[in-house]
């Protein structure tokens, strides 16, 4: 389908959504190569620091939305588990953001499939809140744009915003207007592989949105916070050329810097296990192999190891023999956010 094709067909399924009230929407999830770490204002997630990523193909989330006058109040099921609780509030506050905007009060009912392991440090709230997002306002009858739905998503999950825009993504600073994400390359632009390494599938103690409010309890943030804008300059600049031998020390050095404010808080945040550091450490040995391939990790244990293509393969076999090692996903650049049904 050619970018014509694909707009007039998602033309089509927004007035449809709108006709039923019911909406269908895939989003892909996003590893950050610079990491977004701590708000200037927690409700309305605004971001501390300017943020890149990699949307991930193989992996997505697709949430429908449907409206129902008939209902007593939403109603959530993930991958056909139903969910009550702090899950449902979330998606719930995330629902009257829309309502207010369509002037509606209706509930819903929101059934969510995703393939990325949920609470495992994979961000599987960006890919769910984009494709919230997106089919709720379809289902509501609006038609937002995409920095309109950047926004919103990122009220939900801060990296959410960065799942709307297609390919690779940079999520800027601002107020509640302008902190939006937009695409700076698409997927195709390079073919880099993200080989996520599953350390652990538990659900993690304290998540990103707990986090976040005490990375100022570390003394390390402001410093942190100050570097980012070079790191990402340079880091951006690397990704337009691609080029994996500058970009990748960047990326380590980011998610190193910002796992230092983790452990440095108060209470101190330590995701790494010692297999974690086995990956670290792997990773370095295989580049004296001459196998270009650079880590990132996230707000939990598992490792995500970067490279182009034609190295992905030899960086998943060699990760799958590491002790402790119990999945190991690899994924492509992916698209943005989009209607399905
Ligand atoms: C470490 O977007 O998951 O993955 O806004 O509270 O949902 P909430 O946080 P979230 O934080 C992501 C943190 C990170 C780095 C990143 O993705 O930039």
């Amino acid at each position: 389908m050619n970018i014509k094709e694909f707009q007039a067909e998602q033309t089509r399924l927004l007035e449809q959504a709108a006709q039923e009230r019911r909406a269908t929407a895939l989003a892909h999830p996003n590893i950050a190569l610079i990491k977004y770490w701590g708000n200037e204002n927690d409700e309305l997630r605004l971001p501390a620091n300017p943020s890149l990523s990699m949307n991930l193909g193989d992996l997505q989330t697709v949430t429908t939305v449907t409206f129902d006058d008939n209902l007593t109040g939403d109603v959530l099921t993930i991958n056909k588990v139903k969910f009550s609780g702090p899950a449902l509030k979330r998606v719930a506050d995330s629902l009257d953001l829309v309502r207010n905007l369509a002037g509606i009060s209706s509930p819903a009912r929101i059934d969510s499939e995703s393939n990325v392991p949920v609470g495992s440090g994979i961000a599987s709230s960006s890919a769910a809140f984009a494709a919230l997002s997106l089919a709720a306002t379809a289902a509501a009858g609006l038609d937002l744009d995409e920095a309109g739905l950047s926004r919103l998503a990122r009220r939900g999950s801060g990296s959410a915003s960065r799942s709307v825009p297609g390919g690779y993504c940079e999520w800027v600073t601002g107020t509640d207007q302008t902190s939006v994400a937009t695409s700076i390359a698409p997927p195709g632009h390079w073919d880099l592989r993200d080989v996520v390494v599953v350390v652990s599938q538990e659900h993690k103690e304290v998540g990103s949105s707990g986090g976040h409010p005490l990375a100022t309890t570390s003394s390390l943030q402001a410093a942190r916070v100050m570097g980012v804008p070079a790191r990402l300059a340079a880091c951006r600049a690397a990704l337009l050329a691609r080029d994996l031998a500058v970009m990748g020390p960047i990326i380590e050095e980011d998610a190193v810097i910002m796992h230092a404010v983790m452990m440095s808080s108060q209470p101190p945040l330590y995701y790494w296990t010692p297999t974690t550091l086995a990956l670290i450490l792997a990773a370095q040995q295989w580049r004296t192999e001459g196998i270009p391939v650079y880590f990132t990790i996230d707000a939990g244990p598992n490792v995500h190891l970067i490279c182009e293509v034609t190295h992905a393969e030899f960086v998943e076999t060699k990760a799958r023999k590491i002790a402790g090692v119990q999945a190991v996903i690899s994924s492509k650049p992916g698209g943005p956010a989009r209607l399905v049904g």
